[in-house]
């Protein structure tokens, strides 16, 4: 939520700055700003809306200067307005500062600052006053007298050393997250940033270094990069950097390569992101089992669980834990951890699990799953379980995101960058993975090798069923043109195919604004049917299953009252469904547990096409930002 860039080097800032907004406009598009320092002048442009409405400012009064920073905005405190956009200023107007997170007691700062004199506050950010203390406590250590207190003026810090400290001190006060990166007009070539609760990443180049949100900012530049720790303070020259910690000690980093290069994040001739990565998904479900099957063992191979065979045979219990998407392929987990291990296992939205006081067992594994690893709720609720002693693994995308650093194993899932708000192929990545740890938690109990080789061979055969898939794209698109016109949809499902009714519904409502709710199919007779009528239609998600005949009475319920059904069947299920549903849409018959996998890719299309068809902005849908790192 919300994107910060930063660049210190010998190049203009200016492009390079808003070609790394355009990348992190994902993570918050509703304000956007750039400070760049050209001599001893702080230049700023920003602007409510689009990163293309910065282009448009920076284009007409272009901004000079080889170092500044960038943001592009979520709105938390204040509305998206010119004023609030970021980067905000101290009170003199000379240090200029972007921020992601929250700044949870700005008030008792800002009542404090009041009283000390300062009441040149120009918006309602929570930024601005971080902006306004570290500003004011950087005056305060240049107006000390050099002669005072027995030090020469030769041992006092410079500018860079007390710009450095004034940060530290006034992070000290604050409580709440932050990401930031700051430059001060008085000291040249000089970006100080920080981090607590919000990813910030030094990307290291040649004689130049940057600052970003994420890797995809900066990976066009360098591909060396330094992921920051919370409490970690960068001070960020062209040649060189220096990281301490809030509390002023030195601090340890480690250069990462980063797996991705700017190809991957680049468009190509896909219109959206999301059609891209909806098409990514044969690839990334390969990349989630590529060295993780063994035929020879009949079992998955998870060397980065960190958990030894005594350690996986002693799980008692397990809790699956997310939010949104996440929580769905979680949900999958739960019935495929039940029926491939028989280990009792259970789901908590991770907003709700880290404020509760769920009783737990010793024997209990904590899963965070999470595409971006940087979701403050999900990372809320690890941290919960890590301090209540619980052994916590993360299923991450991002690479050295913050669950997966702060986890005690995980796995990755290799998907490439998720671009696209809504969430396509990092879902089905979860639920492949899921599928390897059922898979490994019962071969070490009581699944039979046979067992174990049809799963591994059901999942093999997934990237090829995901190509078949695909193909549906066109009646995708023609079904969203039949119901373009429909206030509404309801989806349901049974067993591994419930969670992709509320998964389905998630897709709808995020990119076309239309209502849509996911229920388990037999829930429809206890008061959902009372929504059921000619306009608004119904998809069942119904694969040739064990309770195939169960979805066939409820869509009968649907028809007698005159509902449109869209079923999404597989093998026999389109000759039984020929009679009563208006449109069916007929995938590949695989195992009930793999299923998923296949069922969410036609209505991941449905959501799309009809997103399309009613001209929004799909992957940048309203009010939404990709990495929710707000709580
Ligand atoms: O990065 P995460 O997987 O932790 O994100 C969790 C949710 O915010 C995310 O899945 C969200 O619901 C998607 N926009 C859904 O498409």
């Amino acid at each position: 939520m919300c994107g910060i860039v930063g660049y210190v080097g010998r190049s203009e800032a200016a492009p390079i700055l808003l070609d790394g907004l355009r990348r992190l406009e994902y993570r918050g598009y509703d304000s956007a700003g750039v400070a760049i320092v050209d001599g001893d002048k702080v230049e700023t442009r920003k602007c409510a809306g689009r990163i293309a409405e910065l282009g448009k400012l920076m284009a007409e009064r272009p901004p000079t200067g080889t170092f500044g920073i960038s943001h592009t905005r979520w709105a938390t405190h204040g509305k998206p307005t010119d004023q609030n956009a970021h980067p905000h200023f101290d009170a003199t107007g000379r240090l200029a500062l972007v921020h992601n997170g929250v700044i949870e007691n700005y008030q008792a700062l800002k009542d404090q600052l009041i009283r000390d004199g300062d009441r040149n506050f120009s918006s309602d950010t929570d930024t601005e006053v971080l902006a306004h203390l570290i500003g004011k406590l950087y005056d305060a250590s240049m107006a000390v007298d050099p002669g005072s207190n027995g030090k020469t003026k030769a041992s006092l810090p410079n500018k860079k050393g007390r710009l450095v400290e004034a940060v530290r001190t006034a992070l000290r006060q604050v409580i709440g997250t932050y990401g930031i990166a700051l430059v001060h007009q008085d000291i040249p070539d000089f970006i100080v940033g920080a981090r607590r609760g919000s990813p910030l990443v030094l990307g290291v180049g040649k004689d130049e270094n940057f600052l970003a949100s994420d890797v995809s900012a900066i990976v066009a530049y360098t591909r060396d990069a330094v992921y920051l720790n919370d409490f970690d303070v960068v001070a960020v020259e062209r040649d060189k950097f220096e990281i301490s910690s809030v509390a002023g000690e030195a601090g340890n980093y480690q250069l990462s390569k980063v797996e991705f290069t700017d190809a991957d994040i680049k468009k190509g001739d896909y219109p959206y992101y999301m059609l891209k990565e909806i098409f990514e998904q044969p690839g990334s479900v390969r990349d989630a089992m590529r060295g993780r099957l063994s035929h020879e063992e009949c079992t998955a191979k998870l060397g980065g669980l960190n958990m030894s065979p005594a350690q996986l045979r002693d799980v008692g219990r397990v809790v699956l834990t997310g939010c949104g998407t996440a929580l769905h392929a979680a949900m999958i987990g739960e019935y495929l951890i039940e029926q491939l291990a028989q280990i009792p296992t259970e789901v908590e939205y991770a907003s709700e699990f880290r404020h509760r006081n769920t009783p737990m067992t010793r024997d209990t594994l904590v899963l965070a799953i999470s595409q971006s690893g940087e979701t403050a709720d999900t990372l809320g609720a690890l941290r919960e379980s890590r301090r209540k002693g619980y052994r916590t693994l993360g299923i991450c995308n991002n690479v050295a995101s913050t669950i997966a650093r702060e986890s005690d194993g995980g796995v990755y899932m290799h998907a490439g960058p998720e671009i696209g708000v809504a969430a396509t192929k990092s879902f089905t990545s979860q639920v492949a993975i899921l599928t390897a740890i059922g898979l490994l938690l019962g071969r070490m109990r009581h699944l039979s090798t046979s067992e174990g080789t049809r799963i591994i061979d059901a999942l093999e055969a997934l990237p090829d069923q995901i190509e078949q898939v695909l193909k549906l794209s066109d009646q995708m698109k023609a079904i969203a043109r039949k119901y373009a016109s429909v206030n509404g949809m309801l989806f349901f499902g049974r067993q591994f195919n419930f969670p992709i009714a509320l998964e389905a519904a998630l897709k709808m409502k995020e990119i076309t604004y239309l209502f849509a709710e996911g229920h388990p199919s037999a829930e429809l007779k206890h008061g959902i049917i009372a929504l059921v009528r000619p306009d608004l239609p119904s998809v069942f998600i119904t694969p040739d299953d064990a309770v195939f005949s169960k979805n066939l009475n409820n869509i009968e319920q649907v028809r007698a009252r005159k509902g449109p059904v869209i079923a999404i069947t597989s093998g026999t299920g389109a000759d039984r469904l020929a009679k009563i549903a208006d449109d069916i849409v007929t995938i590949p018959a695989v195992p009930d547990y793999v299923s998923p996998i296949l069922t969410v890719i036609p209505l991941q299309l449905l959501a799309y096409h009809l997103a399309v068809e009613l001209g929004r902005d799909v992957d940048k849908p309203r009010n939404l930002a990709k990495s929710v790192t707000v709580e």
